[in-house]
Protein backbone atom coordinates (compact mmCIF):
# COMPACT_ATOMS: atom_id res chain seq x y z
CA UNK A 1 0.00 0.00 0.00
CA UNK A 2 0.94 3.65 -0.17
CA UNK A 3 1.37 3.86 3.16
CA UNK A 4 4.04 1.33 3.28
CA UNK A 5 5.57 2.33 0.57
CA UNK A 6 6.04 6.46 1.92
CA UNK A 7 7.87 4.50 4.58
CA UNK A 8 11.07 3.46 2.40
CA UNK A 9 14.05 5.58 2.45
CA UNK A 10 16.02 6.69 0.12
CA UNK A 11 19.26 4.08 -0.65
CA UNK A 12 22.51 5.27 -0.50
CA UNK A 13 24.54 4.62 -3.32
CA UNK A 14 28.32 4.67 -2.89
CA UNK A 15 30.33 4.98 -5.94
CA UNK A 16 33.97 3.06 -6.29
CA UNK A 17 36.72 2.47 -8.29
CA UNK A 18 40.17 3.39 -8.82
CA UNK A 19 41.55 6.35 -9.69
CA UNK A 20 40.56 8.63 -13.18
CA UNK A 21 37.97 5.01 -13.95
CA UNK A 22 35.10 7.80 -14.93
CA UNK A 23 33.61 8.15 -11.27
CA UNK A 24 32.85 11.42 -10.93
CA UNK A 25 32.28 11.70 -14.65
CA UNK A 26 29.44 9.41 -14.96
CA UNK A 27 27.81 11.52 -11.96
CA UNK A 28 28.56 14.83 -13.90
CA UNK A 29 26.92 13.08 -17.35
CA UNK A 30 23.27 12.30 -14.99
CA UNK A 31 23.30 15.80 -13.27
CA UNK A 32 24.59 17.77 -16.08
CA UNK A 33 27.19 18.83 -14.04
CA UNK A 34 30.81 19.69 -14.54
CA UNK A 35 32.15 18.91 -11.19
CA UNK A 36 35.20 16.64 -12.61
CA UNK A 37 36.87 19.47 -14.24
CA UNK A 38 36.53 21.66 -11.57
CA UNK A 39 38.93 19.45 -8.79
CA UNK A 40 42.58 20.06 -8.08
CA UNK A 41 44.53 17.90 -10.46
CA UNK A 42 41.00 16.40 -11.94
CA UNK A 43 41.37 13.75 -8.58
CA UNK A 44 38.33 13.66 -6.09
CA UNK A 45 39.52 13.99 -3.22
CA UNK A 46 36.87 14.13 -0.10
CA UNK A 47 33.40 12.28 -0.58
CA UNK A 48 30.71 14.17 -2.31
CA UNK A 49 26.82 13.86 -2.57
CA UNK A 50 24.31 14.13 -4.53
CA UNK A 51 20.33 13.53 -4.12
CA UNK A 52 18.48 12.37 -7.48
CA UNK A 53 14.81 12.32 -6.76
CA UNK A 54 12.50 9.79 -8.22
CA UNK A 55 11.13 12.40 -10.55
CA UNK A 56 14.39 12.74 -12.81
CA UNK A 57 15.33 9.43 -12.32
CA UNK A 58 12.10 7.95 -14.09
CA UNK A 59 13.20 10.32 -17.20
CA UNK A 60 16.70 9.34 -17.34
CA UNK A 61 15.57 5.80 -17.20
CA UNK A 62 12.71 5.38 -19.29
CA UNK A 63 14.21 4.48 -22.72
CA UNK A 64 15.25 1.24 -20.99
CA UNK A 65 12.28 0.99 -18.63
CA UNK A 66 10.47 -1.34 -21.41
CA UNK A 67 13.05 -3.98 -21.42
CA UNK A 68 13.97 -3.83 -17.73
CA UNK A 69 10.74 -4.41 -15.54
CA UNK A 70 10.84 -2.08 -12.36
CA UNK A 71 8.26 -0.73 -10.15
CA UNK A 72 9.86 2.36 -8.84
CA UNK A 73 9.20 2.39 -5.14
CA UNK A 74 12.19 4.21 -3.51
CA UNK A 75 11.95 8.47 -3.53
CA UNK A 76 15.11 8.46 -4.97
CA UNK A 77 18.51 7.84 -4.45
CA UNK A 78 21.41 9.48 -2.68
CA UNK A 79 24.98 9.24 -4.52
CA UNK A 80 28.28 9.09 -2.45
CA UNK A 81 31.49 10.06 -5.03
CA UNK A 82 34.20 8.67 -3.59
CA UNK A 83 38.50 9.24 -4.18
CA UNK A 84 39.81 6.55 -6.50
CA UNK A 85 43.61 7.71 -5.22
CA UNK A 86 45.23 5.36 -3.23
CA UNK A 87 45.65 7.47 -0.70
CA UNK A 88 41.92 7.47 0.21
CA UNK A 89 41.27 3.81 1.28
CA UNK A 90 39.60 5.30 4.84
CA UNK A 91 37.05 7.30 2.39
CA UNK A 92 36.40 4.44 0.48
CA UNK A 93 35.79 2.52 3.67
CA UNK A 94 33.53 5.29 4.87
CA UNK A 95 31.39 5.70 1.72
CA UNK A 96 30.55 1.72 1.95
CA UNK A 97 29.93 1.81 5.49
CA UNK A 98 27.43 3.75 4.75
CA UNK A 99 26.14 2.91 1.76
CA UNK A 100 23.37 0.03 0.42
CA UNK A 101 24.65 -0.81 -2.71
CA UNK A 102 27.64 0.03 -4.70
CA UNK A 103 28.67 0.59 -8.09
CA UNK A 104 32.29 -0.10 -8.68
CA UNK A 105 33.85 1.69 -12.15
CA UNK A 106 36.14 0.02 -13.94
CA UNK A 107 37.98 1.29 -16.86
CA UNK A 108 37.64 -1.05 -19.95
CA UNK A 109 41.18 -0.15 -21.50
CA UNK A 110 43.13 -1.14 -18.31
CA UNK A 111 40.91 -3.50 -16.63
CA UNK A 112 41.06 -4.20 -13.12
CA UNK A 113 43.57 -2.02 -11.38
CA UNK A 114 45.26 -1.97 -7.95
CA UNK A 115 42.07 0.12 -5.97
CA UNK A 116 39.41 -2.07 -8.02
CA UNK A 117 41.00 -4.71 -6.28
CA UNK A 118 41.07 -3.34 -2.66
CA UNK A 119 37.57 -2.03 -3.42
CA UNK A 120 36.45 -5.22 -4.72
CA UNK A 121 37.70 -7.01 -1.70
CA UNK A 122 35.73 -4.56 0.75
CA UNK A 123 32.54 -5.34 -1.20
CA UNK A 124 33.29 -8.77 -0.55
CA UNK A 125 33.79 -8.55 2.84
CA UNK A 126 31.06 -5.91 3.82
CA UNK A 127 28.69 -8.23 1.65
CA UNK A 128 27.43 -5.20 -0.17
CA UNK A 129 25.31 -5.38 -3.37
CA UNK A 130 26.98 -3.83 -6.47
CA UNK A 131 26.97 -3.36 -9.57
CA UNK A 132 30.11 -3.18 -12.15
CA UNK A 133 29.95 0.01 -14.65
CA UNK A 134 32.69 -1.10 -17.65
CA UNK A 135 33.13 2.58 -18.04
CA UNK A 136 34.89 4.38 -21.34
CA UNK A 137 33.36 2.20 -23.62
CA UNK A 138 33.74 4.79 -26.13
CA UNK A 139 37.45 4.55 -26.37
CA UNK A 140 36.76 1.23 -28.47
CA UNK A 141 37.66 1.50 -32.09
CA UNK A 142 35.49 3.84 -34.64
CA UNK A 143 33.44 3.91 -31.81
CA UNK A 144 29.66 5.62 -33.13
CA UNK A 145 28.21 7.67 -30.45
CA UNK A 146 24.65 6.95 -29.38
CA UNK A 147 24.16 9.72 -26.94
CA UNK A 148 22.53 8.64 -23.53
CA UNK A 149 21.07 5.78 -24.91
CA UNK A 150 20.69 2.15 -23.51
CA UNK A 151 23.31 0.13 -24.15
CA UNK A 152 22.00 -3.01 -26.23
CA UNK A 153 20.79 -0.40 -28.93
CA UNK A 154 24.06 0.98 -28.98
CA UNK A 155 26.15 -2.01 -29.42
CA UNK A 156 23.90 -3.14 -32.00
CA UNK A 157 24.51 0.01 -34.27
CA UNK A 158 28.23 -0.36 -34.11
CA UNK A 159 30.17 -2.23 -36.88
CA UNK A 160 31.81 -5.62 -35.98
CA UNK A 161 35.47 -4.72 -35.61
CA UNK A 162 34.22 -2.30 -32.58
CA UNK A 163 31.78 -5.13 -30.99
CA UNK A 164 34.76 -7.69 -31.68
CA UNK A 165 37.35 -5.19 -29.19
CA UNK A 166 34.66 -4.79 -27.34
CA UNK A 167 33.32 -8.56 -26.52
CA UNK A 168 36.96 -9.66 -26.56
CA UNK A 169 38.34 -6.13 -23.51
CA UNK A 170 35.02 -7.28 -22.03
CA UNK A 171 35.89 -11.54 -21.57
CA UNK A 172 39.41 -10.37 -20.72
CA UNK A 173 37.60 -8.59 -17.36
CA UNK A 174 34.99 -10.93 -16.89
CA UNK A 175 38.63 -13.57 -16.39
CA UNK A 176 40.26 -11.58 -14.12
CA UNK A 177 37.23 -10.44 -11.80
CA UNK A 178 36.36 -13.87 -11.65
CA UNK A 179 40.13 -15.02 -10.68
CA UNK A 180 39.13 -12.49 -7.74
CA UNK A 181 36.70 -15.24 -6.69
CA UNK A 182 33.61 -13.80 -8.22
CA UNK A 183 31.39 -14.16 -11.23
CA UNK A 184 30.37 -11.38 -13.25
CA UNK A 185 27.66 -10.96 -16.51
CA UNK A 186 26.77 -8.56 -18.85
CA UNK A 187 22.94 -7.83 -16.80
CA UNK A 188 21.24 -8.24 -20.29
CA UNK A 189 22.52 -11.86 -20.11
CA UNK A 190 22.85 -12.34 -16.17
CA UNK A 191 20.66 -15.02 -15.39
CA UNK A 192 21.24 -15.00 -11.50
CA UNK A 193 21.41 -11.38 -10.86
CA UNK A 194 21.57 -12.55 -6.75
CA UNK A 195 24.69 -14.73 -7.16
CA UNK A 196 26.40 -13.52 -10.29
CA UNK A 197 27.74 -9.62 -10.08
CA UNK A 198 25.57 -7.89 -13.05
CA UNK A 199 28.27 -5.23 -15.74
CA UNK A 200 26.70 -2.05 -17.35
CA UNK A 201 28.92 -0.92 -20.08
CA UNK A 202 29.03 3.11 -19.83
CA UNK A 203 30.32 5.99 -21.27
CA UNK A 204 30.45 9.21 -19.07
CA UNK A 205 31.23 11.24 -22.15
CA UNK A 206 28.77 9.92 -24.42
CA UNK A 207 26.29 8.91 -21.72
CA UNK A 208 25.62 5.38 -23.39
CA UNK A 209 24.63 2.55 -20.68
CA UNK A 210 23.92 5.19 -17.82
CA UNK A 211 20.07 5.07 -18.53
CA UNK A 212 20.40 1.33 -17.98
CA UNK A 213 23.11 1.63 -14.89
CA UNK A 214 20.50 3.96 -13.16
CA UNK A 215 17.99 1.67 -13.63
CA UNK A 216 19.68 -1.28 -12.03
CA UNK A 217 20.53 0.15 -9.44
CA UNK A 218 17.12 1.27 -8.57
CA UNK A 219 16.30 -2.41 -9.18
CA UNK A 220 19.14 -3.94 -7.33
CA UNK A 221 18.21 -1.69 -4.05
CA UNK A 222 14.80 -2.41 -4.46
CA UNK A 223 14.98 -6.27 -4.54
CA UNK A 224 17.17 -6.79 -2.16
CA UNK A 225 17.20 -3.77 0.42
CA UNK A 226 13.36 -3.75 1.43
CA UNK A 227 13.88 -4.19 4.97
CA UNK A 228 17.29 -2.15 5.06
CA UNK A 229 15.19 0.66 3.38
CA UNK A 230 12.05 0.51 5.79
CA UNK A 231 12.48 3.81 7.99
CA UNK A 232 13.72 4.14 11.22
CA UNK A 233 13.34 6.69 13.93
CA UNK A 234 16.60 6.59 15.58
CA UNK A 235 19.06 9.28 13.83
CA UNK A 236 22.31 8.02 12.11
CA UNK A 237 24.03 10.62 10.61
CA UNK A 238 27.78 11.11 9.21
CA UNK A 239 29.74 14.68 9.38
CA UNK A 240 31.23 14.76 5.83
CA UNK A 241 32.87 18.29 5.59
CA UNK A 242 33.33 20.87 7.75
CA UNK A 243 33.33 24.63 6.46
CA UNK A 244 32.85 28.03 6.29
CA UNK A 245 29.90 28.95 4.03
CA UNK A 246 29.01 32.64 3.27
CA UNK A 247 26.33 34.05 5.17
CA UNK A 248 26.17 31.28 7.36
CA UNK A 249 29.72 30.78 9.61
CA UNK A 250 30.99 27.71 10.09
CA UNK A 251 28.84 25.10 8.60
CA UNK A 252 28.80 21.12 8.61
CA UNK A 253 28.01 18.98 5.35
CA UNK A 254 26.19 15.93 6.69
CA UNK A 255 24.75 12.81 5.28
CA UNK A 256 21.20 11.95 7.44
CA UNK A 257 21.09 8.13 6.70
CA UNK A 258 18.20 7.47 9.38
CA UNK A 259 15.56 10.01 11.31
CA UNK A 260 14.55 13.27 11.15
CA UNK A 261 16.39 16.95 12.61
CA UNK A 262 14.65 19.70 13.00
CA UNK A 263 15.88 23.73 13.92
CA UNK A 264 16.32 23.66 17.45
CA UNK A 265 17.41 19.89 18.05
CA UNK A 266 20.21 19.93 20.25
CA UNK A 267 23.45 17.89 18.76
CA UNK A 268 26.93 16.48 19.83
CA UNK A 269 29.91 16.21 17.57
CA UNK A 270 33.46 15.12 17.56
CA UNK A 271 35.61 18.48 18.19
CA UNK A 272 39.62 18.49 17.59
CA UNK A 273 39.36 20.11 21.61
CA UNK A 274 36.80 18.36 22.46
CA UNK A 275 33.10 17.14 21.69
CA UNK A 276 31.23 20.10 20.73
CA UNK A 277 27.49 20.64 22.39
CA UNK A 278 25.15 23.20 20.44
CA UNK A 279 21.79 23.78 18.56
CA UNK A 280 20.77 23.63 15.12
CA UNK A 281 20.33 27.31 13.89
CA UNK A 282 19.39 26.74 9.96
CA UNK A 283 18.97 23.21 8.32
CA UNK A 284 19.94 23.42 4.28
CA UNK A 285 20.10 20.98 1.36
CA UNK A 286 21.36 21.82 -2.19
CA UNK A 287 18.67 21.77 -5.24
CA UNK A 288 17.99 18.08 -6.07
CA UNK A 289 20.41 16.77 -8.44
CA UNK A 290 23.86 19.35 -7.15
CA UNK A 291 26.59 18.56 -5.41
CA UNK A 292 26.68 19.01 -1.95
CA UNK A 293 30.51 20.25 -2.13
CA UNK A 294 29.72 22.73 -4.77
CA UNK A 295 29.01 26.21 -4.16
CA UNK A 296 25.00 26.41 -4.54
CA UNK A 297 21.91 27.93 -3.71
CA UNK A 298 20.16 26.34 -0.91
CA UNK A 299 16.32 25.38 0.27
CA UNK A 300 16.06 26.20 4.08
CA UNK A 301 14.31 23.55 5.84
CA UNK A 302 12.10 23.48 9.26
CA UNK A 303 12.96 19.97 9.57
CA UNK A 304 14.18 17.12 7.26
CA UNK A 305 13.51 13.33 7.06
CA UNK A 306 15.98 11.11 5.34
CA UNK A 307 12.88 9.56 3.75
CA UNK A 308 10.55 11.32 1.14
CA UNK A 309 6.92 10.39 0.33
CA UNK A 310 6.07 8.17 -2.67
CA UNK A 311 3.55 10.85 -3.49
CA UNK A 312 6.25 13.32 -4.97
CA UNK A 313 5.61 16.82 -4.17
CA UNK A 314 6.83 19.15 -6.39
CA UNK A 315 10.86 19.58 -6.89
CA UNK A 316 10.69 23.02 -6.13
CA UNK A 317 8.41 21.86 -2.55
CA UNK A 318 10.53 22.96 0.16
CA UNK A 319 8.95 19.49 1.21
CA UNK A 320 12.33 17.81 -1.23
CA UNK A 321 14.08 15.69 1.27
CA UNK A 322 17.57 15.27 0.58
CA UNK A 323 20.00 13.36 2.74
CA UNK A 324 23.05 15.54 2.18
CA UNK A 325 22.09 18.11 4.44
CA UNK A 326 23.80 21.39 5.40
CA UNK A 327 23.94 22.24 9.22
CA UNK A 328 24.35 25.67 10.51
CA UNK A 329 25.06 26.59 13.90
CA UNK A 330 27.66 28.76 16.69
CA UNK A 331 30.69 26.53 17.80
CA UNK A 332 30.91 24.49 14.72
CA UNK A 333 34.71 25.73 14.71
CA UNK A 334 37.23 22.62 14.78
CA UNK A 335 34.46 20.27 14.21
CA UNK A 336 35.75 17.03 12.70
CA UNK A 337 34.49 15.68 9.53
CA UNK A 338 34.66 12.41 9.21
CA UNK A 339 32.80 11.59 12.24
CA UNK A 340 28.94 10.75 13.69
CA UNK A 341 27.06 13.24 14.07
CA UNK A 342 24.74 12.68 17.42
CA UNK A 343 21.38 14.45 18.30
CA UNK A 344 20.86 14.86 22.49
CA UNK A 345 17.24 13.46 23.62
CA UNK A 346 15.49 14.05 26.76
CA UNK A 347 16.93 10.52 27.98
CA UNK A 348 20.09 10.46 27.09
CA UNK A 349 23.04 10.78 29.16
CA UNK A 350 25.20 13.64 27.63
CA UNK A 351 28.65 12.23 28.85
CA UNK A 352 27.44 9.18 26.79
CA UNK A 353 27.01 11.00 23.42
CA UNK A 354 29.76 12.95 24.05
CA UNK A 355 32.20 10.06 24.50
CA UNK A 356 30.98 8.64 22.21
CA UNK A 357 31.69 11.07 19.36
CA UNK A 358 35.10 11.33 20.27
CA UNK A 359 35.92 7.94 19.67
CA UNK A 360 37.20 7.91 16.16
CA UNK A 361 39.37 11.15 17.00
CA UNK A 362 41.16 9.20 19.99
CA UNK A 363 42.08 5.90 17.76
CA UNK A 364 43.80 8.38 15.47
CA UNK A 365 45.87 10.17 18.23
CA UNK A 366 47.06 6.94 19.50
CA UNK A 367 49.04 7.09 16.35
CA UNK A 368 51.05 10.49 17.60
CA UNK A 369 54.57 9.46 18.81
CA UNK A 370 54.59 9.35 22.20
CA UNK A 371 58.19 10.22 22.16
CA UNK A 372 57.28 13.85 21.80
CA UNK A 373 59.49 14.42 18.73
CA UNK A 374 57.64 14.50 15.01
CA UNK A 375 56.21 16.94 12.53
CA UNK A 376 52.99 18.83 13.21
CA UNK A 377 50.51 17.40 10.61
CA UNK A 378 47.22 19.04 9.49
CA UNK A 379 44.65 18.30 6.86
CA UNK A 380 41.39 19.30 6.27
CA UNK A 381 39.24 16.54 7.56
CA UNK A 382 39.48 13.43 9.31
CA UNK A 383 39.99 11.14 6.61
CA UNK A 384 42.41 13.14 4.88
CA UNK A 385 44.27 12.92 7.89
CA UNK A 386 43.98 9.46 8.14
CA UNK A 387 45.47 9.19 5.12
CA UNK A 388 48.25 11.28 5.84
CA UNK A 389 48.88 9.93 8.86
CA UNK A 390 48.90 6.36 7.34
CA UNK A 391 51.55 7.31 4.73
CA UNK A 392 53.67 8.69 7.66
CA UNK A 393 53.40 5.92 9.69
CA UNK A 394 54.29 3.54 6.58
CA UNK A 395 57.81 5.63 5.93
CA UNK A 396 58.47 5.75 9.71
CA UNK A 397 58.12 9.51 9.86
CA UNK A 398 56.86 10.57 13.51
CA UNK A 399 54.08 12.83 14.17
CA UNK A 400 54.19 14.53 17.07
CA UNK A 401 50.63 17.01 17.14
CA UNK A 402 48.03 17.09 14.67
CA UNK A 403 45.03 19.12 13.73
CA UNK A 404 42.34 19.46 11.15
CA UNK A 405 42.08 22.67 9.70
CA UNK A 406 43.15 25.64 8.87
CA UNK A 407 46.87 26.79 9.91
CA UNK A 408 47.12 29.63 12.75
CA UNK A 409 49.44 30.98 14.42
CA UNK A 410 48.97 28.41 16.94
CA UNK A 411 49.87 24.89 15.53
CA UNK A 412 53.32 27.21 14.47
CA UNK A 413 54.45 27.79 17.84
CA UNK A 414 53.11 23.99 18.35
CA UNK A 415 55.43 23.05 15.42
CA UNK A 416 57.94 25.70 16.86
CA UNK A 417 58.55 23.25 20.19
CA UNK A 418 60.34 20.72 18.05
CA UNK A 419 63.22 22.99 17.40
CA UNK A 420 64.54 22.48 20.64
CA UNK A 421 63.67 19.26 20.64
CA UNK A 422 64.29 17.58 17.38
CA UNK A 423 65.13 20.60 14.82
CA UNK A 424 65.15 18.24 11.85
CA UNK A 425 61.38 17.81 12.47
CA UNK A 426 60.67 20.82 12.79
CA UNK A 427 58.18 21.17 10.10
CA UNK A 428 54.64 21.23 9.43
CA UNK A 429 52.64 19.29 6.85
CA UNK A 430 49.68 20.73 5.78
CA UNK A 431 46.93 18.83 3.10
CA UNK A 432 44.47 20.83 1.66
CA UNK A 433 43.86 23.31 3.89
CA UNK A 434 44.80 27.39 4.31
CA UNK A 435 47.35 28.84 5.87
CA UNK A 436 46.52 32.16 7.45
CA UNK A 437 49.38 35.18 6.68
CA UNK A 438 50.22 35.88 10.13
CA UNK A 439 50.84 31.86 10.19
CA UNK A 440 53.03 31.71 7.19
CA UNK A 441 55.26 34.99 8.55
CA UNK A 442 56.10 33.63 11.99
CA UNK A 443 56.94 30.05 10.45
CA UNK A 444 59.14 32.11 8.08
CA UNK A 445 60.99 33.96 11.60
CA UNK A 446 61.34 30.87 13.02
CA UNK A 447 62.28 28.74 10.50
CA UNK A 448 59.69 26.30 10.23
CA UNK A 449 59.09 24.58 6.84
CA UNK A 450 55.56 24.13 5.86
CA UNK A 451 54.79 21.70 3.15
CA UNK A 452 51.49 22.24 1.10
CA UNK A 453 49.73 20.76 -1.25
CA UNK A 454 45.86 20.19 -2.33
CA UNK A 455 46.56 17.29 -3.69
CA UNK A 456 47.85 14.44 -1.28
CA UNK A 457 50.53 12.54 -3.28
CA UNK A 458 52.02 16.31 -4.28
CA UNK A 459 52.62 16.58 -0.53
CA UNK A 460 54.27 13.19 0.13
CA UNK A 461 56.30 13.56 -3.17
CA UNK A 462 57.47 16.85 -1.65
CA UNK A 463 58.39 15.99 1.67
CA UNK A 464 60.25 12.83 0.43
CA UNK A 465 62.23 14.44 -2.04
CA UNK A 466 63.32 17.16 0.73
CA UNK A 467 64.36 14.53 2.98
CA UNK A 468 66.47 13.10 0.54
CA UNK A 469 68.04 16.21 -0.05
CA UNK A 470 68.80 16.57 3.32
CA UNK A 471 70.25 13.16 3.84
CA UNK A 472 72.28 13.62 0.62
P1 LIG B 1 39.18 9.97 -9.10
O1 LIG B 1 38.03 10.64 -8.44
O2 LIG B 1 40.36 10.84 -9.10
O3 LIG B 1 39.44 8.64 -8.55
O4 LIG B 1 38.79 9.75 -10.67
P2 LIG B 1 37.36 9.42 -11.25
O5 LIG B 1 37.15 7.95 -11.25
O6 LIG B 1 36.32 10.27 -10.63
O7 LIG B 1 37.55 9.80 -12.82
P3 LIG B 1 37.17 11.19 -13.48
O8 LIG B 1 35.71 11.39 -13.51
O9 LIG B 1 38.00 12.22 -12.81
O10 LIG B 1 37.66 10.94 -14.97
C1 LIG B 1 39.03 10.77 -15.26
C2 LIG B 1 39.30 11.12 -16.71
O11 LIG B 1 38.70 10.17 -17.58
C3 LIG B 1 38.77 12.48 -17.12
O12 LIG B 1 39.69 13.07 -17.99
C4 LIG B 1 37.49 12.14 -17.84
O13 LIG B 1 37.15 13.11 -18.82
C5 LIG B 1 37.84 10.80 -18.49
N1 LIG B 1 36.65 9.95 -18.66
C6 LIG B 1 35.81 9.58 -17.69
N2 LIG B 1 34.84 8.78 -18.18
C7 LIG B 1 35.10 8.64 -19.50
C8 LIG B 1 34.46 7.90 -20.57
O14 LIG B 1 33.45 7.21 -20.39
N3 LIG B 1 35.03 7.99 -21.80
C9 LIG B 1 36.15 8.72 -22.04
N4 LIG B 1 36.63 8.74 -23.27
N5 LIG B 1 36.77 9.40 -21.06
C10 LIG B 1 36.26 9.37 -19.81
MG1 LIG C 1 36.39 11.50 -9.02
NA1 LIG D 1 39.99 11.73 -11.68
Amino acid sequence: SLTNLARLRSPILCVLGHVDTGKTKLLDKVRKTNVQEGEAGGITQQIGATFFPMTNLRKLTDQVSHSVKVDYKIPGLLVIDTPGHESFSNLRSRGTSICDICVLVVDIMHGLEPQTIESLQLLKRRRCPFLVALNKIDRCYDWQPNKDSPIQDTLAKQKSHTVREFESRWQGIKGEIASQGLNADLYYENKNPRKVVSVVPTSAITGEGVPDLLLLGIQLTQKMLVDRLMLSEALEATVLEVKVTEGFGTTLDIILVHGELHEGDTIVVCGMQGPIVTTIRTLLTPHPMKELRVKNEYVHHKSIEASMAVALPPVTSSLQAAMGVKIAASGLEGAVAGTSLLRLEKEDDIEELKSSVMEDLEELKKDVDKSGKGVHVQASTLGALEALLDFLHNSSIPVASINIGPVHKKDVIRASAMLERAPDLAMILAFDVKIVPEAEALAKKAGIKIFTANIIYHLFDQFKSFMEEKKA
